[in-house]
């Protein structure tokens, strides 16, 4: 079964570079396949790892309700959803990429969306990795899928708000009970002065602190000139990431 690491934490507060970074150093590390998914509405993961998506999740299910109409004999909805998602995966070296997309909206489109589940849990077994980029709520693990997950990142910032989405994401994590192995923070982008403050803040919370990532000035040049982000292999910056894949992949972050 894949290792999974889910990225989650208040808007802005760095899930996306996080979540490449650690899919970028899984590829180095040869510990892929790895399957990087973008569950957040706003769609950049694949922008920061070189494969900008093509197509989304919700572009299919839009595609659908519209083409249902003129559908030829023979083909169901489930072959539609089946081909469509097989073109929608980007395929990259050591990676495979699949993005998510805007969610329901409104109307349930139940069969569509247990559809969708049901492909993206077949489709974990695959790899030896699962890289989820969340949006803040979570809805995406705590509705959308079912694969469970090794270990939760919650990033915070120095934003107060931000340890106020972390309180809300631990009560979620709550409700999904044994679906979360284990809950972990970081910190991104704190100064150094002001970190014992955000660390005696995250201490109310039930989850280890595992890393503090400063400020990089490469990776924000990186991200600023829209190249990948596998140009910050060999950077400090991987130091804390590889602290992180060895600490949800056990010894040597193969276990
Ligand atoms: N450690 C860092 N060093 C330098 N710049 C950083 C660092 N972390 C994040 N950034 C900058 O902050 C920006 C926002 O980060 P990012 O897009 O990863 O946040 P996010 O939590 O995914 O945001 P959103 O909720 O909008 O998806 C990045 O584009 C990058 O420029
Ligand atoms: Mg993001």
């Amino acid at each position: 079964m894949a290792k999974s690491i889910a990225v989650a934490g208040k808007g802005g507060t760095g899930k996306s570079t996080t979540t490449a970074l650690i899919i970028s150093e899984l590829v180095n590390r040869g510990m892929g396949p790895v399957l990087a998914v973008d569950a957040d509405p706003d769609c950049n993961l694949g922008t920061l790892l070189g494969v900008p998506p093509k197509q989304t999740i919700g572009d299919l299910r839009d595609d659908l309700l519209k083409e249902i109409k003129n559908f030829p004999a023979g083909m169901t909805k489930a072959n539609y959803i089946e081909m469509g998602l097989h073109e929608i995966i980007e395929e990259a070296e050591g990676f495979d990429l699949i993005t998510m997309g805007k969610g329901e909206g409104a109307s349930c489109y139940c069969f569509i969306n247990s559809l969708i589940r049901k492909f993206c849990d077949d489709l974990a077994p695959s790899y030896k990795w699962l890289v989820i980029d969340n949006e803040a709520g979570l809805e995406h693990l705590s509705r959308r899928t079912t694969v469970d997950i090794d270990g939760l990142l919650v990033v915070v910032n120095e934003n107060p708000l931000s340890f106020d989405c972390a309180v809300q994401i631990e009560s979620i994590v709550k409700d999904m009970k044994d679906r979360i192995a284990y809950n972990f923070l970081i910190t991104n982008l704190v100064k150094e002065e002001r970190k014992a403050k955000v660390h005696e803040r995250l201490a109310q919370l039930d989850m280890e602190l595992l890393c503090d990532l400063p400020y990089n000035a490469k990776l924000e040049e990186t991200i600023f000139l829209g190249e990948p982000i596998k140009k910050l292999i060999g950077d400090p910056v991987m130091d804390n990431i590889n602290l992180i894949i060895n600490r949800i992949g056990g010894e040597n972050g193969n276990s």
